[in-house]
């Protein structure tokens, strides 16, 4: 049978600032998610909250994009809305950007990643005689937060030496998605090992360029989704970060989680953090955690779950990130948080004007860059000045940009 695995991801309200959703929001989403498994909707589902977002992971058959699916998600939401308005707990219905969907709740705000494959878990299936993945979740980060890790882990064989093996030596497809481009998906597909150095061109700014999917080149089989999308290009005003979700299948022909996971030893910087406009390292946490550090942080759950023959999951999971191991790395995250920390507002401690995720800040600056003008004891002083302001073009200049 062709399953389809869904992740639906949405912030609609905390406890005390942007920390997590209540245990009444989880509750609601809970009851809806089982009565939903019951009812046929789903063949399952597991909910969870990484900082104050709470995911939904479902099983079905009924396809990505699905109306039913996603409608079910986006009533959820809105129930644990409901409850957070209620209790008067901040940012209630943060991700729910448009009044009423009528049928995909992807470009709502809800982040969303799905993927689908045929799922037939004997031993004689070649290809997949057992079918396992994991599911990423970061809270206070942009959507290119798993642009390095998923890279390393997809191409790297410092980081994955299973790609050395004969099923992975071909190498995978990266599908990089421009999120600039608010027209629709705009996405090139681009190979590795091949285009190793491309890919990294692109992934290197994490704010512009996603992953969106990772294929098999041997299989042609989808190995992974990424709810690549940016909130602010879709309410054209920033209403929260991004805080992106991503479905990874492994083991036999994908990598192994140890070989996924170990990227996130790094605690890479990303943007996002206190009003989504710091560059902060990402700590990778247990399921569950909220978002009480020192200036937030940028955190990362990983569970990971083995799919039955009927496509049920939920009853035993495995927590990633919880173990004695990443102790040490989330030690060194908070070391590397400390020391960005020291510098303030300076430099690269901020993100660049364009990505300052509060628009007030950049009002203001807006506001500054119009009462700038030219000191009165240096006007004309200048032989080279143009009236129209435009720098004039100097033989060197002339030159480097024919080299270009
Ligand atoms: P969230 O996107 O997780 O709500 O965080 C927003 C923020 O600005 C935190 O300071
Ligand atoms: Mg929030
Ligand atoms: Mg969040």
């Amino acid at each position: 049978m062709k399953i389809t695995l869904s992740v639906l991801k949405a912030d609609v309200g905390s406890i005390g600032g942007h920390t997590k959703p209540s245990q009444q929001m989880l509750a609601a989403v809970e009851t809806r998610a089982q009565a939903a498994v019951k009812s046929g909707l789903l063949l399952d589902a597991f909910v969870s909250h990484t900082g104050d977002d709470i995911a939904i992971i479902a099983s079905h058959t009924r396809g990505p994009g699905n109306t039913l699916v996603h409608q079910f998600a986006w009533n959820a939401f809105l129930e644990a809305t409901a409850i957070a308005q209620r209790h008067g707990l901040y940012g209630a219905g943060q991700d729910l950007l448009v009044d009423a969907p009528s049928g995909n709740i992807r470009g709502a705000g809800p982040a969303v990643a799905e993927l689908e494959f045929d799922h037939n878990p004997v031993k004689t299936n070649k290809l997949r005689p057992a079918e396992s993945f994991l599911v990423l979740a970061a809270d206070k980060c942009g959507p290119g937060a798993y642009n390095l890790p998923l890279f390393l882990g997809f191409a790297d064989p410092m980081h994955c030496a299973g790609l050395m093996l004969p099923k992975m030596i071909k190498g995978f497809t990266f599908r990089i998605i421009d999120m600039d481009n608010t027209k629709g998906d705009s996405v090139l597909e681009l190979n590795a090992p091949d285009d190793y150095y491309r890919i990294a061109i692109l992934l290197r700014d994490n704010e512009r360029f996603g992953i969106d999917s990772i294929s098999s080149r041997t299989y042609g089989e989808q190995a992974a989704a990424v709810s690549a999308q940016r909130m602010h290009n879709i309410a054209g005003t920033y209403t929260g970060k991004d805080d992106p979700v991503a479905i990874v299948r492994t083991q036999g022909v994908f990598p192994a989680p140890e070989e996924l996971a170990s990227p996130f030893a790094k605690a890479h910087f990303v943007g996002g953090d206190a009003r989504g406009s710091h560059v902060m390292p990402l700590m990778p946490v247990p399921l569950n955690t909220a978002v009480t550090g020192i200036y937030c942080l940028p955190i990362v759950s990983c569970v990971g779950f083995s799919l039955d023959a009927g496509g049920r999951f939920s009853s035993s999971s495995i927590d990633f990130f919880d173990n004695v191991a990443w102790d040490v790395v989330r030690q060194r995250a908070q070391e590397k948080a400390l020391a960005m920390r020291d510098q303030g507002w300076s430099g690269a401690a901020m993100l660049p004007y364009h990505e300052l995720e509060y628009s007030g800040f950049r009002d203001v600056i807006t506001d500054l860059l119009g009462r700038f003008a030219i000191a009165p004891e240096n006007a004309g002083r200048n032989p080279n000045a143009r009236r129209d302001g435009a720098r004039p073009k100097t033989k060197a200049r002339t030159r480097q940009a024919g080299k270009r």
